[in-house]
C-alpha cells in the first residue's frame, strides 16, 4: 500500500514539504520578475562590438569601420585548433553557402597573433568560403579586439613537441549593417535556418 492512499495525517504532513518548495519557487520567481523589471534596461548593443584595427593577408589595416554596409559576423579562434574552430566555421560556411549571393563577410580573427600571420589567416579561411575574411595584428590590437567582444582566450600549457593550444570562447558574433552586435548565432540549427537568420539583416 502505498503512502499517498493512507488518507490519513501521514500524507498530509508528508505533502507539507512540497507545498513549502512550491511557495518558495513562486517567491524566487517573484524576486526575480522584480528584479528583471527594476533594473536597467539591458542593451547587448553597448556590451558586444565596438572599434578594432587588424591587418589583412595583403599588408592593409582594417577597421571596423570597413565591413559596415552589409552584416558581418565575427568569430574568433586561431588555426592551430584541433576541433572547435574548423568545426564551428564549417557550420558557419554551410549556413553563408545557403544564401551564396548575399554580401555577408564572415570575419576570423586569431587570438593566437603569435603563430598566426595575416597571410596563415587568409590561407586557413579560403578553404571556407570566398566571403571569409582571415585577420590577424599585434598582440596588442588583437587584445583590443578581442576585449571589444568580450572573447576569452588564454594560451595553454606547452605541449611536448613544443606547440601549444588556446584556451577560448566559442561565440558566433552576428553584426548587423551598422556594425552592431544582434545575436550570437545558434549554429545547432539547420543551415537554411541560420541562413534565413541571417539575411533577415541584409
Ligand atoms: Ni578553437
Amino acid at each position: 500500500m502505498s503512502a499517498d492512499k493512507a488518507g490519513d495525517g501521514t500524507s498530509k504532513r508528508r505533502r507539507s514539504p512540497r507545498t513549502i518548495a512550491v511557495a518558495v519557487a513562486v517567491l524566487a520567481l517573484v524576486a526575480v520578475g522584480v528584479y528583471l523589471a527594476a533594473r536597467p534596461a539591458h542593451n547587448p548593443t553597448a556590451l558586444i562590438g565596438g572599434p578594432f584595427t587588424l591587418q589583412t593577408a595583403a599588408g592593409k589595416t582594417v577597421t571596423d569601420a570597413d565591413f559596415r554596409g552589409h552584416p558581418f559576423l565575427v568569430y574568433f579562434g586561431y588555426t592551430h585548433c584541433p576541433d572547435v574552430c574548423p568545426t564551428t566555421l564549417a557550420d558557419v560556411a554551410d549556413a553563408v553557402r545557403k544564401i551564396p549571393d548575399a554580401p555577408v563577410r564572415v570575419l576570423f580573427i586569431t587570438v593566437d597573433p603569435e603563430r598566426d600571420s595575416p597571410a596563415a589567416m587568409a590561407d586557413y579561411v579560403s578553404s571556407f568560403d570566398s566571403r571569409f575574411v582571415g585577420l590577424s595584428g599585434s598582440p596588442e590590437q588583437i587584445a583590443a579586439a578581442e576585449k571589444a567582444y568580450r572573447v576569452y582566450a588564454r594560451k595553454g600549457p606547452s605541449q611536448s613537441d613544443g606547440g601549444y593550444s588556446m584556451d577560448h570562447s566559442s561565440v558566433v558574433y552576428l553584426m548587423d549593417k551598422n556594425g552592431l552586435f544582434v545575436e550570437s548565432l545558434d549554429l545547432q540549427r539547420p543551415a537554411d535556418d541560420t541562413a534565413k537568420e541571417i539575411s533577415t539583416y541584409l
